[in-house]
């Protein structure tokens, strides 16, 4: 069905930054100006959502183990219900996006939300600075910018997501079981922490204890790898062999650079492009 929408929401979950900046592309090339709910850190993600008829929600969130992250899924299945136009997308490590994609277009679905256009983009992977480095790169940021132009035509129109066109490629019809996450300890060389607390105060599920960079509750930690990634003096890994080994081996087998995946109207205006 076509919309006229009058109020516009990004919704993103992004512990190292590029489902972020995939967002902010999209929403540039909508030529929104729109409201924000970033539910990376914790204090974030207590805000009641409310919203009106007739509301456009942007959602963009990283893939883990080809699934949504779990704040992510349970985050989506708790907005309010109602018939409105949504954009689901996921932002993957160059590996593979799995049934990521699918499970966001169910969990809209599940909401009464219509899906009008959905994709796949890549990003440098949370456990490596060589898979898929340095995404997204220009060429990334402009096919969401081109993206987001394709949403707004598609908001004029009766044109959907077809759930078939998700799960085409697929064997059966239920998604990957969760994987465990891995148990990963984290070093810090002390010659090159400033203590700043950086990694602290930007990890989304406030597993550090009493404000020390040294101290983690692994029980909390999801291994998002935000306080690595964020660590401005490049003072912390990881620190487990086997860990590292599989990491190293994933490194190895995806040195394909992956392309955006976007699922939109045929045939929409040449502008676009
Ligand atoms: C726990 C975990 C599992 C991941 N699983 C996958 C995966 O299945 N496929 C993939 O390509 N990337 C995977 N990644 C990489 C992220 O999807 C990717 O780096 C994404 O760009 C991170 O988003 P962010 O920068 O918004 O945090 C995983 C990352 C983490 C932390
Ligand atoms: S972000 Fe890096 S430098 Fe700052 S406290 Fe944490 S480990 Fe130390
Ligand atoms: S402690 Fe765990 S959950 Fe927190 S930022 Fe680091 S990897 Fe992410």
């Amino acid at each position: 069905m076509a919309y006229q929408v009058i109020r516009n929401t990004l919704i993103y979950f992004s512990p190292t930054g590029t489902t972020r900046a995939i967002a902010k592309s999209i929403a540039q090339g909508l030529a929104i100006n729109p409201r924000e709910f970033d539910l990376t850190l914790p204090g974030q993600r207590g805000r009641q959502v409310l919203l009106d008829d007739a509301e456009f929600l942007l959602l963009a969130f990283p893939v883990y183990g080809g699934r949504l992250p779990v704040i992510a899924r349970d985050f989506v299945a708790s907005l309010p219900k109602g018939r409105r136009p949504v954009a689901a997308v996921v932002v993957y490590g160059n590996v593979g996006y799995g049934d990521a994609l699918l499970e966001l277009f169910d969990l809209c679905t599940g909401r009464d939300y219509e899906v009008k256009a959905a994709a796949a983009f890549v990003g440098e992977h949370s456990y490596s600075h060589v898979l898929g480095k340095n995404r997204p790169n220009h060429a990334d940021k402009e096919s969401a910018r081109v993206f987001g132009v394709g949403i707004r035509q598609t908001l004029f129109g009766n044109w959907s997501v077809n759930r078939e066109s998700l799960v085409r490629n697929r064997r059966n019809s239920s998604y990957r079981d969760y994987e465990p996450l891995p148990k990963v300890g984290f070093s810090i060389r002390p010659r090159s922490c400033e203590v700043c607390r950086v990694c602290v105060h930007s990890c989304p599920t406030a597993a550090f204890m009493d404000g020390d960079p040294k101290k983690i509750d692994l029980s909390r930690c999801i291994v998002c790898a935000a306080c690595i990634k964020l660590c401005p003096h490049k003072a912390r890994t990881f620190a487990d062999d086997d860990f590292l080994d599989d990491v190293a081996i994933m490194v190895a087998n995806n040195s394909d650079a992956k392309t955006p995946t976007t699922f939109l109207p045929p045939n929409l205006p040449e502008y676009m492009g």
